[in-house]
């Protein structure tokens, strides 16, 4: 097991494509437990390969209370999604101390592999399928602050650049 590192936005590897898992082997199923450990640690709901710089389909989530319900959705594609949306305040392990609202789908279905390759499709609304569309984004290469206004973003830009300049003196 091992803790991995979260890529902090404004890093241009945040916005790299993701490509399918070719395989989910041995060196995936590893992946799968290191993400969720640094998750866990992170106390963070959700985390995308693309946050730890590796760029492939492959996301873990837990939104239980007792963080003990993970969901690793690898080759996610979206097969429906409500017609309602609702605004919701979003936050990032890749934009750490930022939150801000974003409008999203209410409920989404996703057709998506499990750690073992079984395919299946996840049934997601309440905070799941907002999670589930934020990772999802993560793999296009897209930080939910791209949603905000871009007076917004740049002050959450010079924020971050500061906080991450500040840290590595
Ligand atoms: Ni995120």
């Amino acid at each position: 097991m091992a803790l991995l590192s979260i890529l902090c936005y404004p890093d241009p590897k945040l916005h790299t494509v993701a490509k399918p898992v070719a395989a989910v082997d041995a060196r995936i199923q590893q992946l799968v437990v290191d993400m969720l450990e640094t998750m866990y640690d992170a106390k963070g709901i959700g985390l995308a390969a693309t946050q730890i710089d590796v760029h492939e389909r492959l996301i873990v989530i837990d939104v239980s209370e007792e963080r003990n319900q993970p969901l690793v959705l690898i080759n996610p594609e979206l097969v429906w999604s409500s017609p309602t949306t609702h605004l919701n305040e979003e936050g990032c392990l890749s934009v750490p101390g930022i939150y801000d609202g974003v409008t999203r789908f209410d409920a989404v279905h996703v057709n998506a592999l499990d750690e073992n390759g079984n395919n299946r499709v996840i049934e997601a609304d309440g905070l799941l399928a907002v999670c589930v569309q934020h990772e999802m984004d993560h793999l296009l290469g897209k930080v939910f602050v791209e949603y905000l206004s871009p007076l917004k973003r740049n002050r959450i830009k010079t924020k971050m650049i500061k906080a991450q300049r500040e840290e590595s003196r």
